[in-house]
C-alpha cells in the first residue's frame, strides 16, 4: 500500500471509529434534576391513578410548577416555557388546540388525552433508539409535582407570568 492510501486508509477508520462510538453513546446524557421547592401544600390528590390533571387553573399548583419547570424542565423546553430558542419542544402548545374544542365533552377527552401523553411522557422521558433526548423523571417528581408543572405551561399566559 501506498503511503497515501494507508493514510488514507487510517483516516478512514478513524471517522469509522468516531460514528461508533456517537452511535453507542451512553443513555444517561443529561442526568434529571430534582427541583428544590416546597409543594407540601399542593392540594391532596384524591385519585392517585387518575389520568387527569387534578390542578389544573389552581394558582398555588401554577406557582410551584413554574418554579419547578425553570429548575428541571427550562434548561432544554427554555425559561418560563418559551421554547423559542430552546431545542426541545413548546410544551405550551400540547393542549392549546383543546381549547378551541366547543363541545364540552370532546373538549374534556381531547385535555385528557393531552394529560396522559404528558405524564407518561414525562415519566418514561424520551428515548429513541437508544438515544436519550429526554432523561426519564419517574422516581425523582412526584406526581403532584409533574402535574403542577403541566398545570404551570398550560395557564393561559403561560410565559408572561
Ligand atoms: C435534556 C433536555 C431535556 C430536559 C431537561 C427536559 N426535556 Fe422534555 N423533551 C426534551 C426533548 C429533546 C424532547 C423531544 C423529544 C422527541 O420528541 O424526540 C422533549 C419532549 C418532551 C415532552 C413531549 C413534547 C411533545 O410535544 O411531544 C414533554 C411533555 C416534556 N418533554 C416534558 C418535560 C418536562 C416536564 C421536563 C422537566 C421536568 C422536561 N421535559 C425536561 C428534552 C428535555
Amino acid at each position: 500500500m501506498s503511503r497515501a492510501r494507508r493514510h488514507h486508509a487510517r483516516r478512514l477508520s478513524a471517522i469509522g471509529l468516531l460514528l461508533a462510538s456517537a452511535l453507542m453513546a451512553p443513555a444517561h446524557a443529561t442526568p434529571p434534576l430534582a427541583p428544590d421547592v416546597d409543594s407540601s401544600a399542593l392540594p391532596a390528590i384524591a385519585d392517585r391513578e387518575g389520568e387527569t390533571n387534578p390542578y389544573r387553573n389552581d394558582p398555588h399548583a401554577i406557582t410551584v410548577g413554574r418554579a419547578a419547570f425553570n429548575q428541571s424542565c427550562a434548561v432544554c423546553h427554555g425559561i418560563d416555557a418559551d421554547a423559542s430558542r430552546s431545542p426541545a419542544p413548546d410544551l405550551r402548545r400540547i393542549s392549546r388546540s383543546c381549547g378551541r374544542v366547543p363541545e364540552p365533552d370532546l373538549k374534556h377527552r381531547c385535555q385528557t388525552d393531552a394529560d396522559v401523553y404528558f405524564r407518561s411522557t414525562v415519566e418514561k422521558g424520551k428515548i429513541k433508539l437508544g438515544v436519550e433526548h429526554m432523561p426519564p423523571w419517574e422516581g425523582i417528581l412526584s406526581t403532584e409535582l409533574i402535574w403542577a408543572i403541566r398545570s404551570f405551561v398550560e395557564a393561559p399566559g403561560g410565559s408572561s407570568r
